[in-house]
């Protein structure tokens, strides 16, 4: 099954231009890398309602992945976990916990990112975190379940 991806920058900085947005490109070469389409991009400061009205977008266009770099750490204006528990209708609790496990081997700040994956209307929702390194770490150490999962939240049917 194609995958259409969509890859979202969480970030203040980047999208006030005080930076330049390496995490998305980073994360948009990882996922064509895994074989899928990245169809849309977006780079949003850390708000709730704007990282949210992204991801709507982005399903709206299609993508059945939605990948969101960014915004998932211990800061006050860290707010990507947050904004999509709110429109998730469940969260894929073994992708977060895999992903920090996993990373704890290569940091030991590993357990300060709130990364996680969750279901919203029917696309998969994994956030990452901020780092470009980290972002594509933390997808790769998930990588296995991705296809499987956007085929069953799409109803294609499965061996399984
Ligand atoms: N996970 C991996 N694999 N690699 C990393 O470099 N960075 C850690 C953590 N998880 C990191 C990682 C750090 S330093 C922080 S602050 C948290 O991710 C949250 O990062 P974010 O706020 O940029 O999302």
């Amino acid at each position: 099954m194609q995958i259409n991806a969509g890859v979202i920058t969480v970030s203040d900085r980047a999208s006030k231009g005080l930076y330049d947005d390496l995490g998305g490109p980073a994360v948009k070469q990882a996922a064509t890398g895994h074989g899928w389409k990245v169809i849309a991009e977006a780079l949003v400061p850390d708000e709730k309602r704007e990282i949210q009205r992204a991801i709507r977008e982005m399903i709206a266009k299609g993508c059945q992945l939605v990948l969101t770099t960014g915004g998932t750490g211990v800061a006050l204006r860290d707010v990507t976990p947050e904004a999509v528990r709110e429109i998730a209708v469940r969260e894929l609790p073994g992708f977060g916990e895999v992903m920090r496990m996993e990373s704890m081997k290569l940091t030991k700040n590993a357990i300060l990112s709130r990364n996680l994956a969750a279901v919203v209307d029917q696309a998969l929702v994994i956030c990452l975190p901020g780092k470009p390194s980290g972002a594509v770490e933390c997808l790769g150490f998930v990588l296995g379940a991705i296809p499987h999962c956007v085929e069953v939240l799409q109803e294609v049917p499965t061996s399984c």
